[in-house]
């Protein structure tokens, strides 16, 4: 059984496998809501989109640290994590 790491994602926890990114672990979480990370300055919607630290759409706040790339991050225990979401 592979291991699992629970973390918080706007105040929901879930439990994801070990090795995921912060971004992988919002998009579990979305429940086909569509994957969102941040709003840009005029309020749209934004989400991952590279996936590799180019274009600095998946910013979230972790473990109070605004602006970490959820793409490039990888999943912790007790990691807690902010979106534009909530
Ligand atoms: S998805 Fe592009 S920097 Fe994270």
């Amino acid at each position: 059984m592979a291991e699992t790491i629970t973390l918080e994602i706007d105040a929901r926890t879930l439990s994801v496998p070990a090795g995921s990114t912060v971004a992988a672990a919002i998009a579990r979480a979305s429940d086909n809501a569509g994957v969102l990370t941040r709003r840009s300055v005029g309020g749209a919607v934004r989400g991952p989109l590279c996936g590799m630290g180019i274009c600095q759409e998946c910013r979230v706040t972790i473990d109070g640290r605004p602006h970490r790339l959820a793409c490039q991050t990888l999943c912790t225990p007790g990691m807690v994590v902010i979106t534009a979401r909530s």
